[in-house]
């Protein structure tokens, strides 16, 4: 297989066309095959079809979920997904609005199951039914420190919006409320960044790694 390069420097980006004969292999998409992978993928799986990539990744997703409120259309919200898909979150859910801005998620939505709730209510309800505590990450008063709290192994971590952090009904909506502690002069951090430290503190304690 060749490697691509892009025009700026010879970074490369992928790979080319395959050699023939071709692999025998029904996870292989004869279209990248023929043209090349430039995909933001894994070497693993490079070539590979995009619902065989869901489907490996499905087989070992992580127990937690990721909300967000989607009140503003907030450009954290492809951040976030990017982040679940990173650290394999099971689903991630925005609450709110239905569209939002992708730009952020380089892609990766695409291999990432995202699941829209019209309301907090609607989706306290589908936690509910799911028995999944949710874990509201925000600087609150009253809310407790992110490392010294215990964090279930399933859950689902709720984010809030850039400017008015988790809403009311979202604060109503939570278990618990748990801050990642900061040290400056600002409020708060964004929530994108919010979002991969939590996800970073779960796979830290309940991780294939963490395990005995
Ligand atoms: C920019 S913040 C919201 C504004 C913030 N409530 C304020 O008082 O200015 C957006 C979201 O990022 C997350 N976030 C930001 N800083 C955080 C922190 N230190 N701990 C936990 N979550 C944080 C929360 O989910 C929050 O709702």
């Amino acid at each position: 297989m060749t490697a691509a390069h892009d025009d700026d420097g010879g970074r490369e980006v992928g790979v080319g066309p395959h050699p023939l004969p071709w692999p025998d292999d029904p996870r292989l998409d004869p279209d990248l095959l023929a043209e090349g992978d430039r995909r933001n993928v894994l070497d693993r799986y490079r070539y590979w079809r995009r619902e065989a990539v869901v489907s490996d990744l499905d087989a070992r997703r992580h127990p937690f979920h990721v909300a967000i409120e989607n009140w503003q259309h907030d450009m954290n919200i492809g951040a976030v997904v990017r982040n679940a898909n990173a650290f394999l979150a099971a689903e991630v859910h925005i609450v709110g609005r239905r569209r939002w801005n992708r730009r952020g998620a380089m892609v990766t939505d695409r291999y990432q199951h995202v699941r829209h709730h019209e309301d907090l209510a609607t989706f306290a309800a589908w936690a509910s039914g799911a028995e999944l505590p949710v874990i509201g990450i925000d600087l609150l008063p009253g809310s407790r420190p992110l490392y010294a709290a215990e964090l279930p192994v399933r859950c689902v971590l709720l984010f809030g919006q850039e400017g008015p952090g988790l809403s009311e009904a979202a604060q109503s909506a939570c278990d618990q409320v748990l801050h990642i502690p900061q040290f400056g002069s600002t409020r708060s951090i964004n929530a994108g960044v919010a979002s991969g430290i939590a996800m970073y503190e779960w796979v830290r304690r309940h991780g294939p790694e963490a395990a005995p």
